[in-house]
């Protein structure tokens, strides 16, 4: 139930056009996109400014209300849906969609929680950069949600996560006291470097409000291919050869099995093959240079020549023009809204060491057909960073409601192998709700209890993202 003072204190916070309460509107703050999580919340609020955060967190605190806070609710983890139990406030940052400064010599752009990712992207290229974190959702995730849950995303490879990207932060804590971290600098060693601490806690620490983020100088040339190849093991073979050809050259290296290219030549609009075999792997290769003719499609060709030499491809294009460069990525970029037309889709996003992928899908891959004959295994992902995005759907004639019963057995089976690989079973999204119990299994006890004494720290009361990362005791 609401407490009687909220909603005219989160008014006072944030005025009318702040406060959601159009009961068609609330729906999409309380579930996520795939409508894998959903839950109830007092109110819903949309401040427009830093000081309109803290004064939400300071009334909330007062009321003994939790917050969650949520960007573009793009994440697939459940961390920005609030709970079942009415009693947690959402706390959107839709509404601060400033970019502060661009500072080209400094190579940094200064932007608030809510701007969507592409729009830094398109701020940094207006000043002739290059902001480089690139995701499928680029279009609606935003900044305060890259940060929180560290995003990877295809560019890792040459321009690092996230964490990799920031410079500086500014946050608002669980008492409602605002830190302004918000330094350009390259070098800053006064201490613990606080901002790490926030970046990848998914809310459960404070609401970013804004950020500090680097540039780099804008790409003016590339070159795309598409590759098949007999086995992951080729694929990890392909990665080594390109990769001490074309150094930092590479930018992107993402593996697809060919069931999540079935999936998206299935569902999505235009997408078609490319060669008249059927092959069991692809990787999308891409190289970029930031000098405006860098003979890339040379330097490609030369590494796919001894790919070939080595028996490593089986068949390769290089993309000519740039209909044929998005064509590829879409194939690519599709798969994870392809595979939601086949009937729960149940993911998973780990890392292993790259060297560990042949032998970790090899065995992986027999573990769960000798569970579930028939399961459709949807591999994909961004194999130049170990991370693989190793989903599964149904066999094609068994239930929706049969195959969600397994769900849990299913899922121990990839992180029993993540783990015996020395892995991470989370690479890039996060745990939020849904991983937040099975991490106990994964995770040093040690690691976790310093993590538990971080959160009492910050958040004495536990009101800000509760029920998230942290293990349930
Ligand atoms: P939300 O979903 O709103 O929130 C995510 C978490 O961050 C929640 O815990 C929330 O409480 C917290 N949070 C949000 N804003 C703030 C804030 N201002 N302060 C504190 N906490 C906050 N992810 C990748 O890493 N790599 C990918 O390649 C990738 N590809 C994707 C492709 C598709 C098609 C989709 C749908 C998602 C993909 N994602 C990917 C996942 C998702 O887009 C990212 O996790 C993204 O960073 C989330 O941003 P968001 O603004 O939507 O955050
Ligand atoms: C991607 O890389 O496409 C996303 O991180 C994966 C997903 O949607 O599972
Ligand atoms: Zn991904």
């Amino acid at each position: 139930m609401t407490p009687p003072g909220l909603t005219g204190r989160l008014r006072e916070a944030v005025g009318d056009a702040g406060l959601v309460t159009d009961p068609g509107q609330l729906g999409g703050y309380l579930s996520d996109w795939r409508n894998a999580w959903s839950g109830a919340a007092a109110a819903v609020v949309r401040p427009g400014s830093t000081d309109e955060v803290a004064a939400v967190v300071r009334a909330c605190g007062e009321e003994g209300i939790a917050v969650v806070p949520q960007g573009g609710n793009t994440g697939l983890c459940g961390g920005a849906v609030p709970d079942a139990s009415g009693r947690q406030v959402v706390l959107s940052l839709d509404r601060m969609r400033r970019v502060r400064a661009v500072d080209p010599v400094n190579q940094t752009i200064t932007v608030e929680a809510g701007v969507v990712l592409q729009a830094v992207q398109e701020a940094a290229a207006a000043e002739g950069c290059l902001f480089p974190l690139s995701l499928g959702s680029e279009g609606s995730c935003t900044i305060g949600g890259n940060l929180s849950t560290n995003a990877g995303g295809t560019g890792v490879l040459r321009y690092g996560t996230m964490r990799d990207l920031t410079l500086g932060l500014e946050v608002v804590l669980p008492d409602g006291r605002i830190w302004n971290g918000l330094r350009g600098l390259r070098k800053d060693n006064t201490g613990y470097d606080l901002k790490h601490l926030f970046i990848g806690a998914e809310g459960t620490l404070g609401v970013v409000t804004a950020a500090v983020l680097k540039l780099f100088p804008a790409v003016r040339s590339r070159a795309t291919a598409w590759v098949a190849l007999g086995s992951a093991q080729a694929a990890v073979d392909l990665f080594g050869i390109v990769r001490a050809l074309c150094g930092d050259r590479l930018t992107g290296f993402e593996i697809m099995s060919r069931q999540s290219v079935d999936f998206v030549l299935r569902h999505g609009s235009g997408a078609r093959d490319l060669f008249g075999a059927v092959h069991p792997w692809y990787v999308l290769v891409e190289l970029s240079d930031t000098l405006p003719d860098a003979g890339l499609d040379g330097l490609l060709e030369a590494a796919l020549a001894q790919a070939f030499e080595r028996d490593v491809a089986a068949d390769a294009v290089v993309a000519a023009g740039s209909a044929q460069v998005a064509a590829l990525w879409g194939l690519r970029e599709g798969i994870s809204e392809a595979q939601n037309f086949e009937g729960p889709s149940l993911k998973h996003d780990v890392t292993v060491p790259v060297s560990s992928i042949p032998g970790f899908v090899e065995r992986t891959d027999r573990a769960l057909r000798a569970a579930v004959p028939g399961i459709r295994i949807v591999t994909y992902g961004h194999i130049g960073d170990g991370n693989l995005h190793y989903n599964l759907s149904r066999p094609v004639d068994s239930d929706d409601d049969a195959f969600r019963g397994r769900a849990d057995e299913l899922s121990r089976i990839v992180y029993d192998s993540t783990s015996s690989f020395d892995g991470s079973i989370s690479a890039e999204h996060g745990l939020g709700q849904a991983k937040r119990d099975v991490i106990a299994d994964y995770k040093d006890g040690y690691e976790l209890e310093l993590m538990r004494s971080i959160k009492e720290l910050f958040d004495p009361r536990n009101l800000m993202n509760p029920g998230k990362v942290l293990p349930a005791r």
